[in-house]
């Protein structure tokens, strides 16, 4: 238990979890099937995507929910090899959040560029749902990877659960700053976008169509390229 509290204190000030991070038994057990199941995979919590430009360049940070079993868990990178990917990648490329070519894998030479992506849960969840206490659990490593962005202006939230961590995560009610699709919120100077999540799901269902979430990055780089420098 003591071992468990150290490690818990150490990983209060690091912007990622320790790669067989114990704080959330359920997810460190879900991951520990996986490495046996797929002992190739990745298997284990994912880390931010930065850009090139590095920590200073970020303006625009997308919050996602959490790594899909095959897909950023199977590959350690977010959102890629997950079918959500695909919508995301594509449309930061249309609206100039990534240089090169998008291939589902991590070594694709894909770029972000003024762009960060990270989820709410670092870790896998069993169904994609992670619960209240892990969400919260991982809130230790959100907030203080949004406090080192300095020069970050716009967090993009998909789904409700990213757009409420994401408040919580600066300190504010959630009653505040509800959810909705296409809703802007300003805490401080930076503008928070929120948006249905990409899954196939939502794409599937309808909810959310290619226009409406394109129409939320159009916003986006509006809202940035019309800051004054
Ligand atoms: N992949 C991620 O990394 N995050 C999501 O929210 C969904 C898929």
């Amino acid at each position: 238990m003591e071992i468990r509290a150290a490690l818990c204190f150490l990983a209060v000030m690091s912007v990622e979890p320790s790669p067989d991070c114990p704080i959330c038994q359920r997810l460190h057990d879900f991951i520990a099937e996986w490495r046996i199941k797929e002992p190739s995979w990745h298997n284990a919590p994912v880390p931010t995507f930065l850009p090139v430009g590095g920590i200073d360049s970020v303006k625009l940070l997308i919050v996602g929910l959490a790594p899909g079993v095959r897909g950023a868990n199977r590959t350690g990178r977010p959102f890629t090899g997950d079918y959500a990917g695909d919508l995301l990648y594509g449309t930061l490329s249309e609206f100039g959040f990534s240089r090169g070519t998008f291939a589902a894998r991590p070594d694709d030479g894909l770029e972000l560029v003024n762009a960060s992506i990270t989820n709410a849960v670092r870790c896998v969840p069993p169904e994609n749902k992670p619960v209240g206490g892990e969400i919260s659990n991982c809130r230790r490593f959100l907030t203080p990877t949004i406090e080192q962005f300095t020069n970050l202006r716009a967090i993009v939230t998909l789904g409700t659960i990213a757009h409420q961590s994401t408040i919580r995560a600066f300190g504010q009610p959630v009653a505040k700053f509800p959810f909705s699709h296409g809703g802007q919120n300003d805490i401080g100077n930076i503008r928070i976008f929120s948006s249905y999540h990409c899954s196939r799901y939502n794409t599937n269902t309808g909810r959310l169509t290619t226009e409406m979430f394109k129409s939320v990055f159009a916003d986006v780089r509006r809202y940035l390229d019309d800051l004054p420098e």
